[in-house]
C-alpha cells in the first residue's frame, strides 16, 4: 500500500475545516477532533494550525504506513478499521473515506484508499452505522460522498445532514456533509 497523497478530495476538506473549525473551537477551546483515515495527515496539520490543541487531535488509518507517517509528524495515531480500536467520544469526527465503486483497472496498492465497495459506499454506510456511538451530543462529522458512488440515505440512518461543500471535477461531484 502506498500512503495516499493529498487529490481535490483532500484540499476540498482542508477548506471546509478552515471555515467551520474556528467557529466550532470558539464554542469549545477543548473541542477533541478525531480523523478516521488520515493518510498523509494533511488535515491534522490543518487542525492543529487552526488551533486544536494537539493532545485534542486523535486520528486512526487501516494502513500502518499511514499510521507510522502521522506518528513520525508527532500527532496521535493508531491502526484500527473504522471505530474497532477507539473507545471515547469526539466533538468533530472527519473522514475523507474510500468512495469509488469497484473497478478491477484499479492497481491493488491504492484501493484501500480508493474504493468504498461494488457500489462505493459500503464503507461510508459502516463507518456511519458506527459513528455516533463516537461523538458528543453536539458534535458533527464532517463526511466527503462522490457523485460516482451510490447515493447514502442519511435519515435512514438517523443523521440530520446539510450539504456545506461541493466541487465539481471534470468526471464526478465531491460533496462534504455536515452530520449531525
Ligand atoms: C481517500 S484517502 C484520504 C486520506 C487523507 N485523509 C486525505 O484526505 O488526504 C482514505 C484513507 O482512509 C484509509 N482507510 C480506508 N479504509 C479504512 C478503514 N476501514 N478504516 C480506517 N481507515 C481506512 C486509507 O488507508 C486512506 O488513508
Amino acid at each position: 500500500m502506498t500512503i495516499y497523497q493529498p487529490a481535490e478530495d483532500s484540499y476540498l476538506m482542508s477548506r471546509i475545516l478552515k471555515e467551520q473549525i474556528p467557529d466550532l473551537l470558539e464554542k469549545n477551546p477543548n473541542l477533541k477532533f478525531l480523523e478516521i483515515g488520515a493518510g498523509s495527515g494533511i488535515h491534522l496539520e490543518t487542525a492543529k494550525n487552526l488551533g486544536i490543541k494537539k493532545e485534542n487531535i486523535f486520528s486512526s488509518d487501516i494502513d500502518n504506513k499511514s499510521v507510522s507517517h502521522c506518528k513520525m509528524l508527532g500527532f496521535n495515531c493508531i491502526y484500527s478499521d473504522l471505530f474497532e480500536n477507539i473507545s471515547r467520544k469526539f466533538d468533530v469526527i472527519i473522514f475523507n473515506p474510500p468512495y469509488l465503486p469497484e473497478d478491477s483497472r484499479e492497481p491493488k496498492s491504492s484501493r484501500t484508499a480508493t474504493t468504498g465497495g461494488k457500489k462505493g459506499n459500503e464503507i461510508i454506510l459502516k463507518f456511519l452505522k458506527q459513528a455516533k456511538n463516537y461523538l458528543t451530543i453536539s458534535g458533527k462529522i464532517f463526511l466527503i460522498t462522490s457523485s460516482l458512488a451510490e447515493d447514502v440515505d442519511f435519515k435512514k440512518l438517523d443523521y440530520k445532514a446539510k450539504e456545506i461543500g461541493c466541487e465539481k471535477l471534470f468526471f464526478e461531484r465531491l460533496c462534504i456533509w455536515e452530520l449531525e
